[in-house]
């Protein structure tokens, strides 16, 4: 594929750093910029074209950051602004873009906006940057409720109450004030300015709020997940905050792009994001949460593409993230769930458009379900009364060494902050790296075989049924999602996810196994 710089997005795989958990550079037990910039050249091994770095701004971290106290800054957990400088050079000089996550739909309560606000008087204009209002009597203003459980709502001693969708440190903003819409277009050039390549933009959906804020009538269901059409999710007028970013980014040269992290109803839904005056991409979660079957991927993939094909936007796929069950689990765990996580590799790549890894799925990690419960951080933990775990397990510390009291995550002698299982030490990369049959090197191969696809040539060759087959000019990538081996006809196998046979002029593919073949 092309990656000229002006189009380089519109295929680019796009790795996610969750960064207090990609690599630890001084030892605190907490990933910094500092480690990132250490495992740069692991990166460019693999073989990405961009980075995501999770936010690193100053945060009382009540949610790994995404509780943002001052918007211009690194937390010194990180590092600096210069090393933030440092590492979008040294990125640059390795030839891997940077987008950072932008934080627009709350702040924390540690920011000096809402101390101001808690200091001043209900109706004043340093409540207005945020939705307080006063209660239905004893009762919050609406039955809303925060997607990481509980009510959404926080009551302050003078009676206002205020909107959080997510934790009570994570008061939402008011974007039809004028002042926090000129704050963020502020913010978006003060890192561009820096360097930056572009912005995940967090809770995509949700800045704005349906007038009058009504009932969601959904007592008792919260999450990213819901379907139905909800009063704080998904609204019109999100839309015209993003004609106004697009604005912003397209004064800089080469391109400076955003994806949006929209959890919508449908693909049409998530296509309005990325229309030609608006973002330039946006997270697929209906690819993400589609499960492992023929019928479902395959529609999930039509439809992904049906819907971007009008608004003139790349499909994007992924299968994990920060937030979400790791997929190897998903998929049934243990080997049934490796195998498949390595089918599935081989599909998203062959498909076109851009794709995003989160970190240490290279590696086939797994979701670590028994962390100790004194140990878990996430906030869905406490607020969901302890029935949900969270997303800790998804988070835990990466691997990248056989030995070492941290894996490699950090120097020896340090302690991650969450627990690395023992027998990750032989799923680390240094444990990976050079074996053929590892999920690591399965990763590299698939990556470079991908840049000679052209990103043009798509086309399904497939028959329905249980085998998933998509070709790329003149590459052809086949999977089988059947309980039973299937016959395929035979090809030249340049990649394969497992073992598979050959008989007379077919192939015989094993149950969730994927070959991509040349011709
Ligand atoms: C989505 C982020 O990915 C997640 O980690 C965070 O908890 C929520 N947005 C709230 O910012």
């Amino acid at each position: 594929m092309t990656h000229d710089d002006q189009r380089w997005w519109h295929d680019a795989v796009i790795y996610e750093v969750y960064v207090r958990s990609f690599a630890d550079g001084d030892g605190d037990g907490i990933g910094d910029l500092a480690g990132i910039r250490s495992r740069l050249p692991y990166l460019v091994d693999l073989g990405v074209d961009a980075l995501w770095i999770t936010p690193c701004y100053p945060s009382p971290m009540a949610d790994g950051g995404y509780d943002v106290a001052d918007y211009r800054d690194v937390d010194p957990l990180f590092g600096t602004l210069d090393d933030a400088r440092a590492l979008l050079a040294d990125a640059r000089a390795a030839g891997l873009k940077v987008i950072v996550d932008i934080v627009p739909n709350h702040t924390s309560s540690a920011h000096a906006w809402f101390q101001a606000a808690l200091a001043a008087e209900p109706g004043s204009p340093e409540r207005a940057r945020y939705v307080f209002r006063p209660g239905r009597g004893e009762d919050p203003p609406n039955d809303w409720e925060s997607v990481f459980g509980g009510r959404a709502w926080t009551r302050l001693p003078d009676g206002d109450w205020y909107l959080h969708l997510f934790d009570t440190t994570q008061p939402d903003l008011d974007w039809s004030n004028h002042e926090v819409r000129a704050e963020f277009e502020s913010v978006l050039r003060f890192w561009l300015d820096l360097g930056v390549d572009g912005f995940r933009v967090d809770v995509a959906h949700g800045m704005v709020k349906q007038d009058g804020l009504p009932d969601a009538g959904t007592a008792g269901q919260h999450g990213l997940l819901e379907s139905r059409p909800l009063p704080y999710f998904d609204q019109d007028g999100v839309h015209e905050v993003y004609r106004e970013w697009r604005k912003v980014l397209d004064t800089y040269q080469p391109p400076r792009i955003a994806v949006a992290e929209a959890w919508t109803a449908a693909p049409e839904r998530t296509a309005r994001y990325v229309r030609p005056d608006e973002l330039h991409q946006a997270f697929n979660f209906h690819y993400l949460t589609a499960e492992w079957d023929a019928a479902a991927l395959r529609r999930v993939i039509t439809e992904s593409l049906a819907a971007m094909a009008p608004v003139g936007a790349p499909a994007t796929w992924v299968l994990s993230n920060h937030d979400v069950r790791r997929h190897v689990t998903r998929y049934g765990g243990g080997e049934t769930g490796l195998r498949r996580a390595r089918a599935a590799i081989l599909l998203m790549l062959a498909l076109p458009g851009s794709v995003y890894l989160y970190q240490g799925e290279e590696l086939g990690l797994e979701e670590i379900l028994d962390l100790p419960d004194e140990l878990r951080q996430d906030p869905v933990w406490e607020r969901s009364g302890h029935t949900d775990p969270g997303r800790d397990g998804c988070r835990v510390p990466l691997p990248w060494t056989t030995g070492g009291s941290a894996l490699g995550f950090g120097p020896d002698g340090s302690t991650p902050w969450l627990p690395q299982p023992a027998h990750w030490a032989g799923l680390s990369a240094q444990a990976q790296a050079g074996d053929p049959a590892s999920v690591l090197e399965l990763y590299r191969s698939a990556l470079r075989l991908r840049r000679t696809f052209s990103a043009n040539d798509f086309d399904w060759a497939d028959s329905g049924g249980e085998v998933i087959t998509v070709r790329r000019g003149g590459f052809g990538c086949a999977v089988n999602l059947g309980k039973d081996t299937a016959r395929v006809p035979a090809a030249r196998v340049v990649l394969a996810s497992g073992p598979y046979t050959v008989d007379g002029d077919e192939l015989l593919l094993p149950t969730d196994t994927a070959v991509w073949w040349q011709d």
